[in-house]
Order: structure tokens, then sequence, then C-alpha cells
């Protein structure tokens, strides 16, 4: 097994191996819950219904909260029905949540603890590839409102995380193509090794890509929660991303639209010398390989300039990016024209 340590004011460690979730029930206890509510998205009640028996095992009552699939799931609605839930079972401040499920599930069921008698303690079984090496570590909770993503949403860590590796073996393809954007992400920001790896097959390589990429986002996390510096090299290619998710309304993949997210800022790094040609071909290379797309839609540029021109990362009216100036070494750029902009993307789509 591999055991991943978050440092920072509240350490924890995420477990990697096979049959994790096992070992719920021994970290619930260990908190001294008595009662836990198991957030899971549908298709999880069979994994969901053995945590429950392991919390049993452990003496602890558990109670299951279905809640909808992805960005559905992230609604006041949904969050409304979970708190009513906990009340009417009496949660305390000793309870627990345990999340269930893919990023949505980890964001609601952590925004959930975070909230209920102004916060309890939440561990995560994240079961898609996006969630175990992203959303559920790093105390990022949230929820989505009529005017964006994440809008509303608290920091706040988990006690645990549980990464089943047999689950990646029985993931969707479009799943586990999504989730190798977030994983590449951190190969070319901080993790060479991984985009090596990448290149040689990642299905030979599922424990220790998993591994090392829970071990850069621990590493950044664990140095700055709050995103006052550092953890801003983990919107690597999201300021674009997130401007096509938006245009999309939502129904591409957060991966896909962060996989040309990056393409486009390589090619920003590139226009300002900081990167040269064989950096921005192995981001094609690599993306094209894990079934990404590299490219989105010609003449639609000025809507996607509007869309991150509302980007979080943004200060004083500027676009900030994160860009990379050498593998596995971010710098930012805060000073891109919008000619600059285009620039870089039009050069994405024509190459
Ligand atoms: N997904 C980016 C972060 O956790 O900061």
């Amino acid at each position: 097994m591999a055991v991943v340590d978050v440092c920072g004011p509240q350490p924890y460690q995420v477990f990697i191996d096979h049959d994790t979730t096992m070992k719920v029930g021994i970290r619930v206890q260990e908190l001294g819950a008595r009662k836990a509510l198991i957030v899971h998205q549908p298709p999880l009640a069979a994994v969901a219904r053995s945590i429950a028996q392991d919390l049993e095992n452990n003496n602890i009552e558990p109670h299951l909260a279905a809640v909808p699939d992805a960005e559905d799931g992230k609604s006041i609605a949904v969050a409304s029905e979970l708190w009513d839930v906990l009340g009417r079972a009496g949660f305390s401040r000793q309870d627990a949540v345990v999340t269930v499920g893919g990023g949505a599930a980890t964001d609601m069921g952590g925004f959930i603890a975070a909230t209920w008698m102004r916060g309890i303690d939440v561990v995560h079984v994240p079961t898609t590839l996006l969630a175990m090496v992203d959303a559920a570590v790093g105390g990022k909770t949230g929820m989505n409102t009529a005017e964006g993503k994440n809008l509303v949403g608290a920091f706040h860590e988990p006690k645990g995380v549980f990464i089943d590796l047999e689950r990646v073996y029985t993931l969707p393809e479009e799943e586990i193509v999504s989730g190798s954007a977030e994983l590449i992400k951190t190969g070319f920001i901080a993790d060479p090794k991984i985009l090596d790896l990448f290149q040689e097959g990642a299905s030979r390589h599922w424990p220790e890509l998993i591994e090392r990429s829970v071990a850069v986002k621990a590493g950044v996390v664990s140095e700055d929660l709050k995103e006052s510096g550092l953890r801003e090299i983990l919107n690597y290619g999201h300021t674009l991303g997130h401007a096509i998710e938006r245009r999309e309304q939502y129904r591409w993949r957060h991966g896909n639209a962060v996989a040309v997210g990056m393409m486009f800022v390589a090619y920003l790094a590139l226009q300002r010398g900081l990167i040269d040609e064989s950096v921005v071909s192995l981001h094609r290379t690599i993306l094209e390989a894990a079934g990404l797309p590299t490219r989105y839609e010609h003449g639609v540029f000025d809507e996607l300039y509007e869309g991150m021109t509302r980007d979080k990362k943004n200060k004083n009216g500027h676009i900030r990016f994160v860009v990379l100036d050498g593998i596995g070494s971010c710098t930012r750029i805060e000073d891109a024209t919008k000619e600059e902009m285009r620039a870089a993307y039009e050069a994405m789509m024509g190459d």
C-alpha cells in the first residue's frame, strides 16, 4: 500500500491500495463519530452499502444519501436535502460524512461536512480518476449556483482519503480519458516522470501514476492550502478550460476542456520564449495519445476571451495564466494582451 501524507495545519493521509474501502470504518471510529452519512452517487449504491456494513462492524450508525451524478449533484436543493437528513438523524458535532464517488460527490459531501454545525469530519472515497488525483485531496468543497460553478464553498480538509486501485480498471473509457488530463497536468507542472510513464502506456502504470500525481497535489496543498500563491499552479490549463466548459454549458467533461486549455497556454508560453517547440509538441503528443482533445472551435475566441475575464485567478482586471518555463516548472503571465491570446489560440488551432 502507498500512503501519501498531506501536511499543513490538519495533516491527513491518502491511502492508495486494493480494497482500501474496508479501512473506512476503522478511520471513522478513530475520529470518535457515532454516526456517519455516506453521500454517494446512485451507481455506487453497492459500494456505499459495503462501507455502511463496515461502519456498522465498527459500531457506527450508517445513513445513506444518494445524490445526483455530476454537476447536478451540486445544487442548493441537494445541499438542503442533505442538511435535512442530518437534522432528522440527529447528527452532532462528533459525527462524520463519508463521500463515495467522483468530484461532485466529494465537493458536495465535503461542503455538507464543512457547514453542518460549522464543520464536522469528512472522509473521502474517490471512485473516478479525476476525484482520486484532484478533487478528493486539498480540501476544496463547492456548490454551483445559477451564476456558475463552485461559486459557493469552503476549504475543509478531509480526515483521510481512501483510493481503491481496483476501481481504475473498471472505469468507463471516457472517465479515464477525462481524469488523465489532471494527471498529465501534474506531470507538466511538477513531475516529468509522470509524462514518461504516460508515454510508456498509462494502463501499465496506474498505481505509480496515481501515487505520483497525488504526491504532487499533496505537496502543493501542504504548502498553500488556501491558494494564496503556489496552489495556483494546479490551475494549469484551467483558465481557457473553464471558459470552454461554460460555453459548452458543462456538457464537456472538465478534463477535456483542461486539455485544450493546457495546449493554449503552451502556445502562450512559446510565444513568450518561455518554452520551445518541443515542449508544445510533447503536450500535443501526450494529450492526444490519452484520447484528449487539443483543439476547440474556430471563430469563437472572442467569446472564450469574455469567459476568461471571469476567471477566479484574475487580479486587478488582468487575466492570469499559469504557464511553464520548463517541464516541471511553472511561472505566471499576467500582462498578456487580447491579441497575444488570440495569436496563441490561432496557433493552437492551426498547427
Ligand atoms: N483543482 C485545483 C485545486 O484543487 O486547487
